[in-house]
C-alpha cells in the first residue's frame, strides 16, 4: 500500500451563491471517473472538490435572502454533498474555504509572500465586476462591460495590497514551452500564452469594500481577494503546512479539472503563486468545453438551469453519467438536450450494450442451462473480437490519460458493437440446430462472455453501478471497487461454469414521447432518492419492445410495381429491380437473386419501404428496400396478390 503511485486530481472549488446545475456535474463527474480509473490501475488517488464560500457574491446573495452568509452556504453544501452522493461522486476530501485549516494556509501563505516583498501595499483604482469579484483595466472592458459576464462595472478605488506577477512572468512561460503538456487543451494553451506575452500586470489581492472573507492577518481591514484564498484549497486539502506526510504524498497535483472560463486563474494566477511559495506546480491544468442549451448558456436569471439530481431520478446514475462522459468532445462546447440524452440511453444503453448483455445471458441459458460453457478452437471470426477487444483496451487507456473522455466511451462503443456483429455472424441460433456444433457454440457463448467482462471493466470508470447490477445475472467478477483495469487487456479470465440467471433490464428504453408530455425540468433542489413509481418516464425492457401506431407510421410502405428487373454483374445474390410506384420509378437493389429470376419478378406488385435512406450497394443506388421473409434456406418475397394499383399505402 505505502509504495503506491499516488494521482491528485482536482475540480474547481464551485460558489455555492445557488444550488449547483448540470455544467458543475460535467467537471465533477468527469473528475470521478478519472479518479476511478487511475483507482482501477492501482493509484493511490486523493480526489478534492469542494466550495468557494466567500466573497461579495456569497455574501449578496445570503443577504438578499436576510440571511447571515454562514447560514445561507450551509444550507446550499448540504444540498451540493447530497447531489455529489447522488451521482455516485468517490471524492477522498470536501472543502470548503470557510473551514478553520483554509483560514489558517491562506493566512500563513499571504504573510510569507508579503514578508518576502512579492505582496506590498499600494493604492488601486480600476473598474470593477462585483458579481465576477475581479478588477479590470480599462482596455480589458468589453465594449465598456465586464468581458467575462457582460455586465456593468464601477470605478473603485482603494488602499490594497498587489502581488507582483510580472516578476515571474517570464518563468512561467518557460514552463510552458518546456511542458508542452501542462495546459490542455492547446488552443487553451495558445490563449494563455498570448495572454502572459501581453504583459502581466499587478495583481490585487485584498479588498476593503466589504468583510465577508479571510482577514489579512497584519491588516484586519482587508480581507483576502476571493480567488486568491480559492486556488489555495488545491494545497489545504492535501495537507500543506498542516499534515506534511500527506502534502508529500501527493503534491504537485497530477491534474485540475475544469471549464474554460477559468483556465488563466488556474494556468497563470495559481502557477505564480506557486513559484513564489517554492512549490513545485501541477503537472496538468485541463479545460474543458462548456454545456450549452439550444438558446445559449444555462442561467439562473435566464430560468434555464438543469438540474441534475432530477435527471438521475428519471434516468438512473450510470446513465446521466454516461451521457455526460460521452457528451463533450475534447475542448469542445456541447448542446444539452433531454432528447439526446434519451436517444443516447435509448441507443448505446438499450439496444447495444443492454441487449449484448441480455442475449447472451439469454442464450447461455438456453443453450447451456445457464452454466458458461469452455472455448474449444479458435477461427478467424474470434481473432477478430479479441482484436478488437484489445483495441478497445489501448484506445480506453489512451484517451483516459489524456482526459479525452468522450473518445474513451466511444471506444467501448465500438466494442460493443462488435460484439454484436459478433453474434449475427457466428449466428449461434444455427449452430444450436446441430449437435455436433455444441463445442463450436460453447466457443461463441465464452466468447461473447469475455466481451462482456471486458466492456464492463472499461466502462466502469464512467458506470459504476453496471457492473454490478450485470455480474449478478452473469454470476462473475464481483463489484466495480475491487476490478483491476489491466484484465480488461487480458483475454480468456472469466472461469467457466458459473450460473448466468435472467434478470431485469439493465437499461430500461425511454420513450421520448414523454418529453412532449412533460414540462422542462428547471428546478433549483437537488432531488436524491429515487421513486420509480413517481417516475413519468415509460419504461420497457428491451425485449419486449414495442412501438407506438405513430412510429409504425413513419414507415412509408407503398405497394410497388416490377417494370424491369436485371441480375448485377459480378454479384451473385443481387438483382436490379425498376419499380412503378404510383407515377414515381425508382431503382431497388435486392439480394433475392438466389432465390427468384429476373424474368419472374417483371410484373409482380411488390411491398415497398419508400421511405428508406438510399444507399450505394455495387455502385448502384438503390432507393428502398422490397420487404421478403426468409430464414435460413429460403426466401419468400411479399407480394400483394389483388388488383391493388401501385403507389397505394401499406399499412
Ligand atoms: N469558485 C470558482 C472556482 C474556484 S477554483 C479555485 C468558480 N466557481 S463556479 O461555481 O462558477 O464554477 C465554475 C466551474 O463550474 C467551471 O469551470 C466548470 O468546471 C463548471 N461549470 C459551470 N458551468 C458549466 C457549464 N455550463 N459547462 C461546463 N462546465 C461548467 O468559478
Amino acid at each position: 500500500m505505502e509504495n503506491r503511485k499516488s494521482f491528485y486530481i482536482t475540480t474547481p472549488i464551485y460558489y455555492p451563491s445557488d444550488n449547483l446545475h448540470i455544467g458543475h456535474a460535467y467537471t465533477t463527474v468527469a473528475a470521478d471517473c478519472m479518479a476511478r480509473f487511475k483507482r482501477m490501475q492501482g493509484y493511490d488517488v486523493f480526489y478534492l472538490t469542494g466550495t468557494d464560500e466567500h466573497g461579495q457574491k456569497i455574501e449578496r446573495a445570503a443577504r438578499e435572502k436576510g440571511m447571515e452568509p454562514i447560514d445561507y452556504i450551509d444550507g446550499i453544501v448540504t444540498n451540493v454533498k447530497k447531489l455529489w452522493q447522488t451521482l455516485l461522486i468517490s471524492n477522498t476530501d470536501f472543502i470548503r474555504t470557510t473551514e478553520q485549516r483554509q483560514k489558517e494556509v491562506v493566512q500563513k501563505i499571504f504573510t510569507r509572500v508579503y514578508e518576502q516583498g512579492d505582496i506590498f501595499l499600494s493604492e488601486y483604482e480600476g473598474w470593477y465586476c462585483s458579481p465576477c469579484e475581479t478588477f479590470f483595466t480599462e482596455r480589458q472592458l468589453t465594449e465598456g462591460k465586464c468581458p467575462d459576464c457582460g455586465r456593468d462595472v464601477e470605478m473603485l478605488k482603494e488602499a490594497s495590497y498587489f502581488f507582483n506577477m510580472s516578476k515571474y512572468a517570464p518563468r512561467l512561460l518557460e514552463h510552458i514551452e518546456n511542458n508542452p503538456d501542462f495546459i490542455q487543451p492547446e488552443s487553451r494553451r495558445n490563449e494563455v500564452v498570448n495572454f502572459i506575452k501581453s504583459g502581466l500586470e499587478d495583481l490585487c489581492v485584498s479588498r476593503t469594500t466589504f468583510q465577508w472573507g479571510i482577514p489579512v492577518p497584519f491588516n484586519q481591514s482587508h480581507v483576502v481577494y476571493v480567488w486568491f484564498d480559492a486556488l489555495i484549497n488545491y494545497l489545504t486539502g492535501v495537507g500543506y503546512l498542516q499534515d506534511d506526510e500527506l502534502f508529500a504524498k501527493y503534491w504537485p497535483a497530477d491534474v485540475h479539472l475544469m471549464a474554460k472560463d477559468i483556465i488563466r486563474f488556474h494556468a497563470i494566477i495559481w502557477p505564480i503563486m506557486l513559484m513564489a511559495l517554492d512549490l513545485p506546480l501541477p503537472k496538468k491544468v485541463m479545460a474543458h468545453g462548456w454545456i450549452m442549451l439550444e438558446g445559449g448558456k444555462m442561467s439562473k436569471s435566464k430560468g434555464n438551469v438543469i438540474d441534475p439530481g432530477i435527471l438521475v431520478n428519471k434516468y438512473g446514475v450510470d446513465a446521466v453519467r454516461y451521457y455526460l462522459i460521452k457528451e463533450l468532445s475534447f475542448g469542445q462546447d456541447g448542446v444539452y438536450s433531454e432528447e439526446i440524452l434519451i436517444n443516447r440511453i435509448n441507443s448505446d444503453l438499450a439496444n447495444d450494450l443492454g441487449n449484448l448483455i441480455s442475449r447472451t445471458a439469454a442464450m447461455i441459458i438456453k443453450y447451456f442451462a445457464g452454466v458458461i460453457p469452455t472455448a474449444g478452437t479458435e477461427t478467424e471470426l474470434d481473432l477478430q473480437l479479441q482484436e478488437a477487444a484489445k483495441q478497445a483496451f489501448y484506445e480506453a487507456t489512451e484517451k483516459l490519460e489524456k482526459l479525452d473522455f468522450s473518445n474513451y466511451l466511444h471506444a467501448t462503443s465500438r466494442l460493443v458493437s462488435r460484439a454484436n456483429k459478433y453474434i449475427d455472424e457466428a449466428a449461434p441460433w444455427q449452430l444450436a440446430k446441430d449437435p455436433f456444433q455444441t463445442e463450436r457454440l460453447g466457443t461463441v457463448m465464452y466468447n461473447l462472455i469475455e466481451s462482456i467482462r471486458i466492456v464492463l471493466i472499461l466502462t466502469a470508470p464512467a458506470m459504476p453501478t453496471l457492473m454490478v447490477r450485470a455480474n449478478q445475472q452473469l454470476g462473475l467478477w464481483g463489484d466495480s471497487a475491487k476490478a483491476v483495469w489491466n484484465d480488461a487487456g487480458k483475454w480468456g479470465m472469466t472461469s467457466s461454469g458459473a450460473q448466468v440467471t435472467r434478470g431485469e433490464p439493465l437499461f430500461p428504453r425511454v420513450d421520448v414521447k414523454t418529453l412532449e408530455e412533460e414540462p422542462a425540468e428547471t428546478s433549483a433542489s437537488a432531488k436524491t432518492g429515487s421513486n420509480q413509481q413517481e417516475l413519468k418516464a415509460v419504461h420497457k425492457t428491451a425485449e419486449e419492445d414495442s412501438i407506438t401506431i405513430e412510429e409504425f407510421a413513419r414507415l412509408d410502405l407503398r405497394v410497388a410495381e416490377v417494370i424491369a428487373c436485371e441480375k448485377m454483374k459480378k454479384a451473385d445474390k443481387l438483382l436490379i429491380l425498376s419499380l412503378k410506384v404510383g407515377e414515381e420509378e425508382r431503382t431497388v437493389v435486392s439480394g433475392i437473386a438466389q432465390h427468384y429470376t429476373a424474368e419472374e419478378m417483371v410484373g409482380k406488385k411488390v411491398v415497398l419501404l419508400a421511405n428508406l435512406k438510399p444507399v450505394k450497394l455495387r455502385g448502384v443506388m438503390s432507393h428502398g428496400m422490397i420487404l421478403a421473409a426468409s430464414d435460413d434456406k429460403q426466401i419468400d418475397v411479399l407480394m400483394v396478390s389483388k388488383d391493388i394499383d401501385s403507389g397505394e399505402r401499406v399499412k
